[in-house]
C-alpha cells in the first residue's frame, strides 16, 4: 500500500488514512463496528453478504465498505436509520431458511450469525413459507455439514482455494437450491479444516468432535502445536480434565498463523487422553522379564541406582542420552544438562530426521518469518515438501504467490503440487539438490551441475538472473535433502545474492515442532546413528526422552543394553526393551516452549491436568538428577528452567516467560549471524559429490497423492480413528448420514481396526 495519506471523514470526524486503504478495515481500524460476513482479510473480495453497507456522500445508493477504496475527501456514514434498516433487513433475509436451532448447534455460543442476530435484536420472523429443509451429513471423516445453516458467504470456498491450493470444496446448485459441498459428495483433500473454522455458522463443523461439548463450556488455553517445525498456536479446548478440541479462531488467538490449522494441529490430538497412555512408572527387574508397574520413588531410585553402577564399571561415556525433538526447550536442556553435569558424559545427541547444525554455524541473514514469505517477491524452495511436511509455510508460500505476485522457484525431484504455483520448476534427478547450491553459488559449474541433474543449463543461468532482478525480499528455502556442505553455502547465499533492492532471507524446513529448539539448546552433540550402533559396544546404558524419531533409526542394539532408560506417553518398540519406563506428560498437560523455523521461540500452557501418573519431561530428568546427588533447583516450575536457558544460552539471552506472553507478537531468538566467509572448501566438496552421480538416473513423473505425508499414522496420530480411515484411503462410506467410524470394527480385543478401502 501507499504511504501517501489522503483524507477520509467517517461519522463525522477526520482521519489520515493510506492511499488505497479499504474503507471497512479504516472503518474498523478506528473502532467504527461495520457488521460483516463474508469479507475476509487476504481473502478475494466476495461481496454477497452486504451487511457491510455504508453511506458515501455523492453516491445514490448504500454502497458495500468491504469494496470501497477510500478516495481522498470522502465523507462516509457507517450509522444512521437508513442503514440499520438495510442491515436489518439482509440478517432477515439470511435467516429466511435458517433452521434457527442454535440450542442443539456446535457452534452456538461462537456463531457469527447468531453474534449479529443478538447484535441487532428484535428481529422478527416474516417468512411463514415452508423451509428448504436440507439433513445434516458427513464430508470427510474431519468434516461434518448441516447445509441449511449456509448463509452463502462462501469464505469456506475461498481458503480451500486460495489458502490451500485445493478447490475441493464449491457451491452446487442455483439460487434458493444452492449448497456448499463436493462433487460426488465426499472431500478427498487435505483434511485441514480451515473451511470449519473460518465458517461463521454451524454450517461446517469439526466431525470429530461433534455434539461432544458447548463451547461455554470449555477452558481455552493459548498454547503451541506439538507436530511441524511451523509452530502454530492454538486454543486448546478442555473439559473436566480432558482436552476436547482444538482451535485457532481469532477470538481466542492471535498467532502468526490467523485462524489457520491444518489436520494434524486440529484434529490431531485426542492422543492425549487416550486410554494407551503409560498410567505409573514401569520396572522391568529381569532382563526378559515383565515391566511392572511401580511407583515414581521406586522407579527414580531404581533408574539411579542401575546408573551408578553401570557408570562405575564402565566409566561415564558408556552411557548415551538421547532427546527427541518433540520435547520442550527446557526438557532437551536439563537433558543436556544431565548428560554433562551429572554424568559428565561426551555422548548425548537429539534424534532428529537431519541435523540442521552446519547451516547454523555458517548463518549468513536472518531467517525468514511466515509474514515474511507471505510479502516475499522471490522464494526458492530447495528439496522438501511443505504442503504435506510445513503446510502453514505452504499456506503462506501459496498466498506469497496469489496475492502478492511472488515467484517461486522450485527445485525438486518430485513434482510436488506447489509446481502448479511455480514460475518455474527445475525438476531434478533424485539426490542432486546438493548440486543446484553448487549453480547458486556461481555459474563455474553449470555443464556439471545441469548433466547430472538433467537439466539445462539455461534453466540455472534463469534461476539466478530471477533472483538478481528482485526487488523486494528474496527467501531461500531447503528441505532435509541438502548434504552438510550444501546446507554450509545455502546459509552464506545472502552475501551472494544480497543488492540493492532486495533483502535475502533463509527458511530451513526441519521435520518437528522443536527441532530447532533441540539444536539451540546444544543437545546434537553427537550422531544418534552412532550412538546406536556403540550400543551394547562402548555404549553400556541410554537414558532416551521421547521416540527415537524416526522410527527407522531403531536396531536390535538397544536390546544388548545394560540399562535403558525411557520416557514416553505410550508404550513403543523402545519401551519393550527398556528397564525403567517413566510415563510423560503431553504438549497439552506442561508449561514450555518450543523453538519454531522462523526463528520464534513461543509457550506452551498447561491446559489439563498430567494425564494418570504422568508428569513433565524436564522433572523427570531433575528428579532423577537429584537421585544421583546434583539438584538442579528446578523444581518449583519450567520458568525456572528457562530462566536459566536464556542466562546461559546467548541466542536465548534476556528472554524470561512473560516476554513471550503474547503470541501476536512472537520474539525470535538471536541466532549467531557469522560473517562472510570463503566456501571454497564446502564448493569442492559439493563439486566432488557431483561428480561421483550418474548422468542418466531416472526422474520421478508423478506427483505425490494429497497426504501422503499428513495422514502417515505415527505414535500419536495413530491414536485418532478418523486418521485409520484416511491412511486407508479414505473410503467413500455407503451413507453420508453417520459417522463415517462405522467403517471401523472394534475386534474381540476392543482394538478398532480400519476397514481397507
Ligand atoms: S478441509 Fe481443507 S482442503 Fe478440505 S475442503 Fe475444507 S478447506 Fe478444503
Ligand atoms: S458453509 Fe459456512 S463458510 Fe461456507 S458459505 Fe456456508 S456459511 Fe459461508
Ligand atoms: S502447520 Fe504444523 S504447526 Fe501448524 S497446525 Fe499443522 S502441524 Fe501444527
Ligand atoms: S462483507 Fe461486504 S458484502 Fe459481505
Amino acid at each position: 500500500m501507499s504511504t501517501e495519506l489522503i483524507k477520509v471523514t467517517i461519522n463525522g470526524k477526520d482521519f489520515q488514512v493510506p492511499k488505497g486503504a479499504r474503507l471497512i478495515d479504516v472503518c474498523r481500524e478506528n473502532h467504527f463496528d461495520i457488521p460483516s460476513f463474508c469479507y475476509y482479510a487476504d481473502l478475494a473480495l466476495q461481496a454477497s453478504c452486504r451487511m457491510c453497507l455504508v453511506r458515501i456522500e455523492k453516491m445514490p445508493k448504500l454502497q458495500t465498505s468491504c469494496t470501497i477504496i477510500c478516495t481522498d475527501g470522502m465523507v462516509v456514514t457507517t450509522q444512521s436509520e437508513e442503514i440499520e434498516k438495510a442491515q436489518r433487513s439482509m440478517l432477515e433475509f439470511l435467516l429466511a431458511n435458517h433452521p434457527l436451532d442454535c440450542p442443539v448447534c456446535d457452534r452456538g455460543g461462537e456463531c457469527e450469525l447468531q453474534e449479529l442476530t443478538f447484535d441487532w435484536g428484535n428481529l422478527e420472523e416474516r417468512f411463514i413459507e415452508t423451509k428448504n429443509a436440507r439433513p445434516e451429513k458427513y464430508l470427510s471423516p474431519m468434516v461434518a455439514n448441516d447445509p441449511q445453516r449456509c448463509i452463502l458467504c462462501k469464505r469456506c470456498t475461498r481458503v480451500c482455494d486460495e489458502w490451500m491450493g485445493e478447490d475441493a470444496i464449491e457451491a452446487g446448485n442455483r439460487g434458493a437450491n444452492t449448497v456448499i459441498g463436493t462433487y460426488g459428495g465426499w472431500l478427498n483433500c487435505s483434511q485441514c479444516g480451515n473451511c470449519i473454522e473460518v465458517c461463521p455458522t454451524g454450517t461446517l463443523l469439526d466431525g470429530t468432535y461433534r455434539h461432544q461439548a458447548r463451547p461455554w463450556e470449555l477452558t481455552q488455553t493459548v498454547s503451541t502445536c506439538n507436530y511441524c517445525s511451523d509452530g502454530c498456536q492454538m486454543s486448546l479446548g478442555s473439559r473436566g480434565g480432558e482436552l476436547m478440541r482444538i482451535v485457532a479462531r481469532d477470538r481466542y488467538v492471535n498467532g502468526l498463523n490467523g485462524e489457520f490449522l491444518c489436520i494434524k494441529g486440529r484434529f490431531g490430538h485426542p492422543f492425549v487422553n487416550h486410554e494407551k497412555r503409560i498410567r505409573t512408572p514401569l520396572i522391568r527387574y529381569n532382563k526378559g522379564g515383565k515391566l511392572i508397574p511401580a511407583t515414581w520413588d521406586e522407579a527414580i531410585r531404581f533408574a539411579a541406582q542401575k546408573l551408578d553402577a553401570v557408570v562405575a564399571v564402565r566409566g561415564s561415556d558408556s552411557l548415551a542420552v538421547v532427546g527427541s525433538p518433540r520435547l520442550t526447550n527446557e526438557a532437551l536442556y536439563c537433558l543436556r544438562k544431565f548428560a554433562t553435569e551429572v554424568i559428565e558424559t561426551a555422548n548425548y545427541a537429539v534424534a532428529d530426521a537431519f541435523s540442521l547444525k552446519p547451516f547454523f554455524e555458517n548463518l549468513g541473514g536472518a531467517l525468514a518469518t511466515h509474514h515474511d514469505i507471505r510479502h516475499a517477491k522471490t522464494i526458492v524452495l530447495i528439496g522438501g515438501e511443505p504442503e504435506e511436511l510445513q503446510p502453514l509455510t505452504g499456506k503462506q508460500v501459496r498466498q506469497a504467490i496469489r496475492n502478492g505476485g511472488a515467484k517461486l522457484i522450485l527445485i525438486n525431484r518430485v513434482p510436488i503440487r506447489l509446481r502448479e504455483q511455480a514460475s518455474q520448476f527445475i525438476h531434478v534427478r533424485p539426490g542432486t539438490e546438493s548440486a543446484a547450491v553448487l549453480a547458486l553459488a556461481g555459474n563455474a559449474d553449470d555443464g556439471l551441475v545441469a548433466r547430472k541433474m538433467g537439466v539445462e543449463a539455461d534453466e540455472l543461468e534463469q534461476l539466478r538472473t530471477t533472483i538478481r532482478e528482485t526487488q523486494g525480499d528474496v527467501i531461500f528455502m531447503f528441505g532435509g535433502e541438502l548434504s552438510a556442505d550444501a546446507q554450509a553455502v545455502v546459509a552464506q547465499l545472502p552475501y551472494i545474492f544480497a543488492g540493492a533492492g532486495s533483502r535475502v532471507l533463509l527458511h530451513p524446513l526441519p521435520l518437528f515442532n522443536n527441532s530447532i529448539g533441540a539444536l539451540d539448546m546444544e543437545v546434537a552433540g553427537q550422531s544418534v546413528s552412532v550412538l546406536l550402533d556403540a550400543a551394547g559396544a562402548s555404549v553400556h546404558a541410554m537414558y532416551i526422552a521421547g521416540s527415537l524419531l524416526p522410527a527407522q533409526l531403531l536396531n536390535d542394539n538397544l536390546s544388548k543394553l545394560e540399562l535403558l532408560i525411557v520416557q514416553e506417553l505410550f508404550e513403543t518398540d523402545t519401551t519393550a526393551v527398556a528397564d525403567v519406563v517413566f510415563p510423560a506428560a503431553s504438549f497439552a498437560e506442561i508449561d514450555g516452549t518450543y523453538t519454531n523455523n522462523d526463528g520464534f521461540v513461543q509457550r506452551l500452557r498447561k491446559s489439563i491436568e498430567p494425564v494418570n501418573q504422568s508428569k513433565p519431561d524436564w522433572l523427570i530428568v531433575s528428579q532423577l538428577a537429584k537421585e544421583l546427588g546434583v539438584d538442579f533447583g528446578f523444581e518449583l516450575s519450567a520458568s525456572a528452567v528457562f530462566r536459566e536457558i536464556a542466562d546461559r544460552i546467548t541466542a536465548y539471552a534476556d528472554l524470561r516467560y512473560p516476554l513471550l506472553k503474547d503470541e501476536s507478537g512472537p520474539v525470535q531468538v538471536k541466532h549467531k549471524v557469522v560473517a562472510k566467509r570463503d566456501l571454497a572448501v564446502e564448493i569442492a566438496a559439493i563439486r566432488r559429490a557431483v561428480e561421483g552421480l550418474t548422468n542418466d538416473g531416472a526422474k520421478v513423473g508423478e506427483t505425490p497423492q494429497v497426504g501422503h505425508e499428513l495422514f502417515k499414522l505415527g505414535t500419536l496420530t495413530d491414536k485418532v480413528p478418523q486418521f485409520h480411515l484416511l491412511a486407508a484411503g479414505n473410503p467413500t462410506p455407503e451413507t453420508f448420514a453417520i459417522s463415517p467410524l462405522y467403517q471401523i470394527t472394534i475386534d474381540k480385543e476392543l482394538q478398532r481396526e480400519p476397514v481397507v478401502a
